[in-house]
């Protein structure tokens, strides 16, 4: 009954992150260092700045994350590393640097899928939430309605057919002047906002029932504020955000518990940066009651990019056999 330990680094987009998780759900350490502070200079991730920060980040953060965990490479079994999608510069550095690893100290090498990650991040706390469930993955590079048959089996059900939902959430705290990263600052002033002041669409797709769309909902936004610029009306940033939320909370609950009852699912899960969002949060939680639905999210630290989710992954691909080898490389568009 020996304990596997895994090591996984995470470096898809701004944040470099290691993490020891042994046995799959058990996080020993999490280390995240966030670029973010140096992006909001320019309003969003620059690729090239982000890949410079992961290769002078990174080695201290496996270290730190080594210690944490009072473990050296010698006690693990396995590195876990995401190898896409994600920006490519900043793939490379975490790849190259678990190809590194692997080969110098002979460990196995296991590549992750970023979203696997993220759905895998519901694991860590729930320890009793086994597939098959439906899990809606919301970040700032992906939606995905996921029907999660088994561990490292996904059938996806709908998919943004534009922006992600955090990318809307960037882009409309740009427009109303919150700065970058949207999401977080959007539902804090949202607390002093009226959801209902402003009615924006909601969109539905005909020839996919499970797919979104949040481009329409931005431009309305944006739309909105151009009126009241025109009119010389004040735009009030918590009306808009608080309706603005409100439109993509009801898009998000809608579409996940049409694809609840359709495939009458019992276990419910969010994953990824959005999930952190307390209304949304609370929208699922009280449509799921209302079906006897069992809901489940990670805690804010686990939901925002981390290498413990990527940690839960690569255990599971472990059992189930999966290496890698030296040519793993990193992919940009890489499909769940
Ligand atoms: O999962 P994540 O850290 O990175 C990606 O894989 O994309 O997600 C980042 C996204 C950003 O768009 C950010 O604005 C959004 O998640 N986000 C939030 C909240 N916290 C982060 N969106 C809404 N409410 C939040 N509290
Ligand atoms: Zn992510």
């Amino acid at each position: 009954n020996k304990e596997i330990k895994i090591l996984a680094i995470e470096s898809s987009c701004d944040e470099t992150a290691a993490a020891v998780v042994v046995n799959g759900r058990d996080v020993r350490s999490n280390v995240i260092s966030s670029q973010i502070a140096l992006h909001t200079l320019y309003g969003g991730v620059v690729p090239e700045i982000a890949s410079r920060k992961h290769i002078e980040k990174i080695n201290q953060v496996i270290e730190q994350a080594l210690s944490d965990a009072s473990v050296t490479l010698d006690d693990i079994d396995a590195i876990g590393v995401t190898y896409g999608p994600g920006l490519v510069g900043a793939l490379l550095v975490g790849v190259a640097e678990a190809k590194a690893i692997s080969y110098a100290k002979n460990i196995p090498l296991v590549g992750v899928h970023h979203i696997e990650g993220h759905i895998s991040a519901n694991y860590i706390e729930n320890k009793e939430l086994e597939p098959p469930f439906l899990c809606l993955v919301v970040s700032g590079g992906h939606t995905h309605l996921v029907k999660v048959l088994d561990y490292g089996k996904y059938e996806i059900l709908g998919r943004t057919r534009d922006d992600a939902a955090g990318e809307a959430f960037d882009k409309v705290a740009r427009a109303i002047g919150l700065g970058y990263p949207g999401g977080p600052k959007i539902e804090k002033v949202s607390h002093e906002g009226n959801p209902h002041a402003m009615e924006f669409p909601r969109a539905k797709i005909e020839d996919g029932p499970y797919d979104f769309s949040f481009s329409g909902l931005k431009s309305a936004v944006l739309n909105y504020i151009n009126g009241c610029n025109m009119k010389g009306i004040e735009v009030v940033q918590a009306d808009v955000a608080a309706s603005f939320q409100k439109a993509v909370t009801d898009v998000l609950v809608g579409n996940a518990m049409k694809a609840i009852d359709e495939f009458k699912m019992d276990k419910f899960a969010i994953a990824g940066g959005v999930a952190s969002n307390g209304t949304l949060r609370e929208a699922m939680r009280e449509a799921c009651e209302k079906k006897g639905v069992k809901f489940y999210h990670p805690s804010p630290i686990f939901c925002t990019d981390n290498a413990a989710m990527i940690g839960v992954a690569a255990y599971y691909d472990f059992l189930a056999g999966k290496r890698d080898g030296l040519d793993l490389n990193a992919i940009p568009n890489l499909k769940l």
